[in-house]
């Protein structure tokens, strides 16, 4: 025992991290995402607002029917109608949890709501007692806390434990706050709600200001116990805070820190690259723990301190996070069960099958490539196992580039069992490719973003290129990841056309 209190990760990565534009998951993926979250180990999982869609609902309950030991939560506006439907999509859940959320701002209360403040004092309470007849698990959120009068806020709180709310969130909806302003809003809340000791104290901070770890640890040190909070810092307009910033600050610094989180953070990268892979989202490289950059040495001064000594310029191990830093993973001799051990150690499982799909390609990849390391490995992974099904499939493609050649592509498909194929001149290669594509199968999707890097260091690396298109208001990702990056950029196209078709059947 450490003696140290525990602070409660509430994960909102499927709920207020899907509200990032251009984020939206379907259900195979949110329900990846949570299984990765319950690797993490985090508290409670915020499924999702089941009101807003039937997808919304489908999914939330499909995560709480079928994922355990974690609590699901679901949000709801305090209505009748929102509170019973996010019962209906959570009550299969362990421990499920319902969260009420209302404004208490007079900016919100004024425009938004058009309701006095003993109106959304009195639906609150209402609210919460409907609640409270389904499940003792309850949340309430005092939307644009930050923002509103404290002293009702404390009334509404006061109000919120004795309707049966068991935990009451305080959030920086806006990301106005400076720290020591939250710190003291916290303190403020201990102070002076009489029966404060019944629930426990929230925080779910925006980053508008790029203050939402910081404002969520001087939370922390006044007194909350739940933070809430999304992988890679997704979320509304700037996102929320970052768990992986969160987390590693607590852990880093425990010397200074009289709490801990239950998180195991060797699964915060593999969890990271989930998140970008599934979102179509790129990580910044500079960013804080899972950027590209985060554990790189550029200056000759820092190599020579890391090799004398790793803690001269590193205060976290990059192992701790799960970054492998160039594990070499096994050769192109090594078997099928020891590839699957070494998924599992690198924190995903696969069925059968796509085990088998993932071998095929591992060995092909060994082929040619000297140094096989776990970012290979996890790129085969992303490509093979987070596949939909494929209306369009790659057969062949050939390309013919060069300083003085007319790019020109010639891509042969199979579709619908049949196969076509094409050739097209472009501006480049890739530009050769996708006309290719695009004529094939006839889409007039607009292509918004394209992005190629490379999965390792050298000339025989894996390029993974990311695509996002558009097609009559749908936006879509797609991604690939091959040796050659002109197969890379049109396997990633077609993954997004197949994600397209997969979204037109209703999938
Ligand atoms: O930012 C916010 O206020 C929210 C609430 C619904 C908790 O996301
Ligand atoms: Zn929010």
């Amino acid at each position: 025992m450490s003696g140290k209190d525990r602070i409660i990760i509430f994960d909102t990565t499927l709920r207020d991290g899907e509200q990032s534009p251009g984020a939206s998951m379907n259900m195979q993926e949110k329900f990846r995402l949570a299984k990765k979250l319950v690797k993490l180990n985090v508290d409670v999982i915020e499924a999702g607002f089941p009101v807003a869609s039937r997808g919304d609902f489908e999914c939330v309950k499909n995560i709480a029917d079928n994922i355990k030991d974690v609590q699901i939560a679901a949000l709801a506006r305090c209505s009748k109608k929102d509170i019973d439907v996010a019962w209906e999509a959570v009550k299969g859940g362990e421990n499920p949890r319902l969260h009420l959320f209302l404004a208490t701002s007079d900016i919100h209360m004024k425009h938004k709501l058009d309701m006095s403040r003993e109106q959304v004092l009195a639906l609150a309470a209402e609210s919460i007692r409907h609640a409270a007849s389904y499940t003792s698990n309850i949340e309430f959120s005092a939307e644009d806390a930050s923002r509103s009068d404290i002293a009702f806020v404390c009334r509404v709180f006061e109000a919120a434990i004795g309707a049966g709310a068991t935990t009451l969130n305080f959030p920086d909806t806006t990301g106005y706050i400076l720290p020591e302003e939250h710190g003291a809003q916290i303190r403020y809340l201990k102070e002076n709600i009489p029966n404060i000791d019944k629930a426990v104290i929230s925080v779910h901070c925006h980053n508008d200001l790029g203050l939402a770890v910081a404002n969520s640890l001087a939370a922390i040190e006044n007194g909350a116990r739940q933070v809430e909070c999304t992988i890679n810092g997704l979320g509304e307009r700037a996102g929320n805070t970052a768990m992986e910033e969160l987390v590693m600050a607590i852990r880093t610094r425990g010397d200074r820190m009289s709490v801990e989180t239950g998180i195991v953070t060797e699964h915060i990268y593999p969890a990271s690259r989930l998140v970008s892979t599934i979102t179509g989202i790129p990580v910044q490289p500079n960013k804080a723990i899972v950027g590209a950059n985060a554990f790189a040495h550029e200056s000759g001064i820092h190599q020579d301190g890391m090799l004398k000594e790793r803690t001269t310029y590193e205060i976290m191990n990059p192992a701790d996070i799960g970054l492998s830093k160039g594990n070499l993973v096994l050769g192109k001799h090594s078997g099928r069960h020891a590839l699957k051990d070494r998924i599992e150690a690198m924190g995903y499982s696969v069925s059968d099958e796509e085990l088998n799909r993932v071998f095929e390609r591992f060995k092909e990849l060994a082929d040619v490539k000297k140094e096989m390391v776990d970012e290979d490995l996890e790129a085969i992974l992303m490509d093979e196992v987070l596949r939909i099904p494929e209306a369009y499939t790659l057969k062949t493609l050939g390309v013919m580039s060069g300083s003085r050649v007319m790019p020109t592509a010639g891509v042969r498909l199979e579709i619908d069992g049949k196969e076509v194929e094409m050739a097209a001149i472009g501006i480049g290669p890739i530009d050769a490719t996708f006309k290719s594509i695009a004529e094939l199968i006839g889409t007039e999707s607009k292509l918004l973003f394209f992005s190629v890097n490379s999965i390792t260091g050298g000339t025989d690396a894996q390029g993974e290129v990311m695509v996002r298109i558009e097609d009559q208001g749908r936006i879509v990702i797609g991604q690939g990841a091959d040796p050659d990056i002109i197969t890379a950029a049109a396997k990633a196209y077609l993954n997004a056309l197949n994600r397209l078709v997969y979204l037109k059947k209703g999938g």
